[in-house]
């Protein structure tokens, strides 16, 4: 693919096949400067300068190593600039700089220590075997919404104590939210769009306030669990900690709403793609399968190195700034490609190949070193373990079919994966 055929801002590149699309980021790696982009098309936004593709993994590392330069303030899931309350409300913490962003994320990060997510190793277990029976007593199956999608998102709702009932409402309404251009989940017609976006984030934000309240009422801030013993995130989050800090209503369904949306889609993305790959691998399978925790660990991260399924984040200039023989000016914008970083062939040898032993594994599929790095991280990686360690126990021959991938340029969505197993 030549330079010239490459338009990261055309929906039509994301279209793509992987491969081509891997490809084409190979030939922007090779060249001696990040690509300058003019803006994709979003309604409702005047359109912006363009922006820088930052496509190599030290570029990626620098730009996440200095946020006072590389801002997320002005949006870091969005390249077009949306307006702040847009940003504020969706993206939380994930679209705030320090200092606003360090006081959100000392609040809730203690909820995401190992742990206390050790607390959630049986819940997480059983979830998985119980996913397991049901998809052995279906039979072959689309296994995105028969497996993928039900593990994260059941975890993430058992933490927060969002009740059974909802589940179904809280999957379609982070679907909406990530759909982006796909045509099954957005409508054709721009506004309207963006108006079911901003419904599903109030769906979200009422379910999460509505709960706060209730939960407040219940037990009163004095005799709130503390976070050594969460009843529930919402009433650890909306009660206040050892420090007196606590969240805002607003806080807490702005944060309830990038919790669900980072940590179901995520998750889902990467286990479909497990499957896919260990299909188009059939020797990493079999080496997995050889001694499944030993190789449980370079599995995982290998899993979310290949598949990235956070294509990339954004960031704006603060001030100008040279990042390795690039001169930016302020208020430019630059695009952290983590799907292309984690194929960076001066980093990872032989990079489209799929390998379970690699090691070292210095990946960004959670984002580099830097204080946005993912909230998420070992709770992905421990969903991930443990469904795949029930799935090719239980079900070792099992393997994907052709995916139906979602039109996205920032998440790596799979939306439907045939599998088979058992003949
Ligand atoms: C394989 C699964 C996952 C992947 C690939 C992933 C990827 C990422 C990436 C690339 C970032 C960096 C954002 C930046 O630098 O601007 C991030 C941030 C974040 N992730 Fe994840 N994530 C995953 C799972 C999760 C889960 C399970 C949760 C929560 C339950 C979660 C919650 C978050 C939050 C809250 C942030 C924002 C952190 C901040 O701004 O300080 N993620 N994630």
């Amino acid at each position: 693919m030549t330079i010239a055929g490459i338009d990261l801002s055309e929906m039509a590149f994301w279209g793509l096949p992987l491969p081509d699309r891997a490809a084409a980021f190979a030939t922007l790696r090779a060249q001696d400067r990040p690509a300058f982009y003019p803006e994709p098309d979003v309604p409702f936004t005047e359109k912006g300068p363009g922006f820088y593709a930052l496509v190599r993994h030290a570029d990626v590392a620098e730009a996440s190593r200095h946020p006072e330069v590389f801002s997320s303030a002005r949006g870091a899931t969005s390249i077009a600039d949306l307006p702040p309350e847009f940003n504020e409300y969706f993206g939380s913490m994930i679209n705030m700089d320090d200092p606003r962003h360090a006081r959100l994320r000392r609040i809730v990060s203690r909820a995401f220590s190992p742990r206390l997510i050790a607390k959630f190793e049986l819940d997480v277990r059983r979830a998985a075997a119980a996913i397991v029976d049901d998809l052995l007593a279906t039979g072959p199956c689309d296994f995105v919404q028969q497996v993928a999608a039900r593990l994260p998102l059941k975890i993430i709702c058992d933490m927060m104590g969002i009740p059974q009932d909802q589940y179904d409402m809280v999957l379609a309404n982070t679907s909406m939210i990530l759909a982006g251009a796909d045509p099954e989940f957005a409508t054709e017609n721009a506004e309207q769009a963006v108006l079911q976006i901003l419904g599903a984030g109030q769906a979200l934000a009422d379910l999460v306030t509505g709960l706060a309240a209730e939960r407040a009422q219940a037990a009163p801030a004095a005799s709130a669990p503390a976070f050594d013993a969460p009843a529930d995130l919402i009433t650890a989050l909306a009660t206040a900690n050892s420090d007196g800090e606590q969240l805002t209503s607003a806080e807490l369904a702005s944060f309830f709403i990038l919790l669900v949306v980072a940590g179901n889609e995520t998750t889902r993305n990467a286990l479909s793609h497990a499957v896919m790959l260990f299909t188009e691998f059939p020797d990493q399978r079999a080496l997995f399968l050889a001694d499944l925790e030993g190789r449980m660990e370079g599995a995982v991260d290998e899993i979310v190195r290949y598949a990235s399924p956070v294509i990339f984040m954004r960031r704006t200039l603060t001030r100008d700034y040279t990042l390795n023989g690039q001169d930016y000016r302020q208020g430019d914008k630059a695009v952290l490609y983590y799907y292309s970083a984690n194929r960076d062939e001066t980093v990872f040898a032989d990079p489209e190949r799929f390998d379970i032993t690699r090691s070292p594994n210095p990946h960004v599929g959670f984002g580099a070193a830097g204080p946005h790095f993912c909230l998420g991280a070992h709770l992905a990686r421990r969903e991930i373990t443990v469904m795949l360690r029930e799935l090719l126990t239980r079900v070792p021959d099992i393997t994907a079919g052709e995916p139906d991938r979602l039109l996205s340029s920032f998440v790596n969505g799979i939306k439907r994966l045939p599998c088979q197993f058992g003949g």
